[in-house]
């Protein structure tokens, strides 16, 4: 039911946001409609004790001992790994398998960020970063779902789905579900394709001012990869989770290239280690790099955020000379649908959020549209690894980087990392290894062989072209019938319809 403007100001000036229908006179009939809209969706006292819930914590963690004086690295009893522990990743490859024949399985992406630094004004799942042939991160991790649903298949010989969750917000849902539609859900069923919004919360001036975007409308950002767990419940998704049968989720962000969306081994060790939660972590080499690093703190896992940790501990070694928090957060986590149903019932509201001092443009008291040089406000957020600390088994899985790792953050002008550069090379780099792991070569225009260990000594050297469809190969199998003893010159595309490669004096080496 609609509200009157006079009841909405009243609750206004009890909550002390009055100010937010000061330009009520100016607006037009839209304007005031959509104003409306937005104010009857803000919970006024919950949105209140979400500030104050999340300054005090704030300004608690800046007087109180720092953080790294009570980290603890993650002990080597909760950690797997893909290349120490080799000679188990068959068995637990194929106990992921097994449930995703079963239909246990199901993917959960993270995809309601605004992807401000790459500079975008539509969701970043949509971007091509240039590869020969024009993928969007959403297609390339469509094919890999599509793609092992069909291997476990073969290997279990049951057609099988692994469903596909997708958090948008507010600023991503329109253009997510209509890039989907167009592309026809590349190859995936519409109905196992579940789009689903989290919240939205206002920017906040230090003394708890809701702040406006215009005179009409307030500044609105999403609540964090965390607001996950109220979505969940908001919009009944664990039902469907457990009507379908599902048991255990593979969660994901949007931005890696190479994530091995639902990866068998990664559930398998999940499963047989009869974890509740679990982490994906790449080694962190560079001390500033900006990943979260999974560790202990007091005792309890959590990721201690890039943001969060001070330059000496993050620069501090182990004997080996290995940073010492080296488990860099890649975002990949492993949940059973028991422990989120448990989440969401019990502890989401315990979650307190994190703090994002920012400048926020705003309208001021005199309407004028101001752009602060200083920081004048918050953004609240929630991070989708606050709930390792509810977990009763955590493990933590360690993989290659070159495997199953770059993320896209950047633009390619800003600086030199993680950007469309970095994942173009990063997917054709390892798809060059797939191609000579699978007994192919390349060979230059005067067909010498180009060594097996590509030579980059500067940062312009480029890898070499080199895309295998994941609709081919998951993680480089099942690729000895299209390589095996050829020799090739790049660029090498292998797709569906075969193997295409550079054209050289006019005929097809
Ligand atoms: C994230 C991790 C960081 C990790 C890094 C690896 C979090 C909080 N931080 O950092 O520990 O090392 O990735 O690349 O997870 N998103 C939403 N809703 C939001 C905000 C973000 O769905 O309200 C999604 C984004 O669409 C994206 C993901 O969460 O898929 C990560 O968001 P981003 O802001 O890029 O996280 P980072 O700071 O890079």
């Amino acid at each position: 039911m609609r509200m009157d403007v006079k009841t909405l100001q009243r609750s206004l000036d009890e909550a002390g946001q009055s100010h937010l229908l000061q330009f009520w006179g100016e607006l037009s009939d839209t304007q005031r409609s959509h104003l409306l809209e937005e104010l009857q969706g803000l919970h006024l006292q919950e949105l209140n004790g979400f500030f104050h819930r999340a300054m005090d914590g704030f300004s608690a963690s800046s007087t109180q001992e720092k953080v790294d004086a009570r980290m603890e690295a993650v002990p080597r009893d909760v950690l797997g790994s893909f290349t120490r522990d080799r000679e188990h990743l068959k068995d637990w490859e194929a106990e992921g398998f097994t449930h995703i024949a079963h239909g246990k399985v199901a993917v959960l992406l993270l995809a309601g960020g605004q992807g401000t630094r790459l500079g975008v004004t539509y969701p970043k799942g949509m971007y091509d970063v240039g590869l020969p042939s024009h993928k969007s991160l959403f297609q390339i991790q469509a094919e890999r779902i599509l793609k092992l649903q069909r291997l476990a298949k073969e290997k279990h010989g049951k057609d099988c789905i692994i469903p596909w969750y997708i958090m948008t917000s507010g600023r991503t849902m329109e253009s997510t579900r209509e890039f989907f539609q167009k592309h026809r859900n590349f190859g995936l069923s519409e109905e196992n394709i579940i789009l689903f919004q989290q919240g939205m919360l206002p920017a906040m001036s230090f003394d708890g001012k809701i702040l406006m975007e215009e005179k009409g409308k307030l500044s609105m950002a999403p609540d964090g990869n965390g607001g996950l767990y109220r979505a969940l419940g908001a919009h009944g998704i664990l039902k469907d989770m457990e009507r379908r049968g599902i048991e255990y989720i593979h969660v994901y962000c949007v931005d890696n290239i190479l994530v091995k969306v639902a990866d068998p081994v990664f559930i398998g060790f999940c499963v047989a280690k009869e974890a509740d939660c679990g982490a994906k972590v790449v080694e962190k080499m560079n001390p500033t790099e900006p990943v979260g690093v999974v560790c202990r703190v007091d005792g309890v896992y959590q990721v201690v955020e890039y943001s969060e940790i001070t330059l000496a501990t993050a620069q501090k070694r182990s004997p080996d000379g290995r940073l010492m928090y080296n488990a860099g957060n890649i975002a990949n986590h492993y949940f059973t649908r028991k422990f989120l149903q448990q989440v969401v019932e019990v502890h989401e509201p315990q979650l307190q959020h994190h703090v994002a001092v920012k400048k926020i443009p705003h309208v001021d008291t005199q309407g004028s549209l101001v752009h602060p040089e200083k920081p004048n406000g918050i953004k609240m957020e929630k991070f989708v690894f606050d709930i390792f600390q509810f977990a009763k088994k955590f493990v933590v899985f360690e993989v290659l980087r070159e495997e199953e790792f770059s993320p896209l953050k950047n633009a390619d002008s800003q600086n030199g990392k993680d950007n469309p550069s970095t994942a173009r090379h990063a997917l054709m780099s390892l798809h060059h290894c797939w191609v000579l792991n699978a007994g192919g070569h390349f060979v230059d225009e005067n067909g010498t062989r180009i060594p097996a260990i590509p030579l980059m000594k500067d940062a312009g050297d480029l890898p070499i072209q080199c895309e295998i469809s994941p609709l081919v190969s998951y993680a480089g199998e099942g690729l000895e019938p299209y390589v095996q003893g050829q020799e090739f010159h790049a660029p090498l595309t292998i797709d569906e319809s075969g193997v295409h490669q550079a054209v050289r004096n006019g005929v097809h080496p």
